[in-house]
């Protein structure tokens, strides 16, 4: 509770850092790095080549949160809740319950606003940690084009956020919200807003960490490659496919042989 405090009282003081982890090697490093490290449940398409995260379930969403555990010390761990596992207020508690207890994350995220507004409530009032989601919802959403475009879909995200930060969560992903909108919903709210595809309005960045890496073949407007992991891995298997054709490797010091 601590840690999300203190995420809170970043809000106009210092921008927040977030990434998504799916293991422990990746955790591990983002952990030095990051104020809050998501369990994404795009994983069902980074990783399993998924169409859609309706695809995740939960069992998959718990133990890659488990090995994404292992390598964070000081971070804050949420882990998303996959489509159709908080359809009821019960189903919706039971499964964060089993989350938090087989995970030790600090929170849970769920996708929307008003339509599940009672089942956060509920989460809340048995206290379990909440970040909300709202712009494009992935887990749901027919069309994949940035929000705010129009005025009623513009006064809903702002309803929704404001309905959202009195249900008590910590902390509001924006998907892929118009500019302006993120400036004002920011402004509007007190805890902090996290974009993605949102502009730098927001109080802090999220990205899915292959796509900054160059590990995903995606192409999206919001993403900042940092390094062209892809390319640098495909060099490295080419060498070692030349290496073992031609008989450089393994050498002698990369073998055992008894000394006779
Ligand atoms: O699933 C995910 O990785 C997310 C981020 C894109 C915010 O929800």
């Amino acid at each position: 509770m601590k840690k999300i405090k203190n995420l809170i009282l970043k809000k106009n003081k210092s921008k927040i850092v977030c990434l998504t982890a799916y293991s422990y090697n990746i955790s591990k490093i983002l952990d030095e790095h990051c104020d809050l490290i998501l369990v994404g449940d795009s994983l069902g398409s980074v990783l399993y080549n998924y169409s859609s995260t309706k695809e995740v379930t939960l069992d998959t969403m718990i133990e890659h949160s488990k090995s994404v555990r292992k390598g964070i010390k000081k971070s804050i761990m949420v882990v998303d809740m996959p489509f159709g596992t908080y359809k009821t207020k019960s189903l919706a508690l039971k499964n964060a319950k089993l989350i938090l207890k087989k995970t030790k994350c600090d929170a849970v995220k769920l996708e929307g606003g008003e339509k599940i507004l009672s089942i956060i409530k509920d989460l809340i009032k048995n206290k379990i940690p909440v970040m909300g989601h709202l712009g494009i919802l992935p887990q749901t959403e027919k069309k994949f084009t940035f929000k705010g475009k129009q005025k009623n879909e513009s006064k809903r995200i702002i309803k929704d956020a404001k309905l959202l930060e009195s249900a008590g969560v910590f902390s509001i992903v924006l998907e892929c919200v118009e500019g302006n909108l993120s400036k004002k919903i920011t402004n509007l709210i007190d805890i902090p807003t996290i974009g993605i595809g949102s502009s730098n309005h927001c109080d802090g960045q999220v990205l899915v960490t292959d796509d900054l890496l160059g590990l995903n073949q995606t192409n999206f407007k919001f993403v900042k490659k940092y390094v062209d992991l892809n390319k640098i891995i495909n060099k490295s298997i080419l060498n070692y496919r030349l290496d073992v054709k031609s008989k450089k490797f393994p050498k002698s010091k990369q073998s055992f042989f008894k000394k006779i």
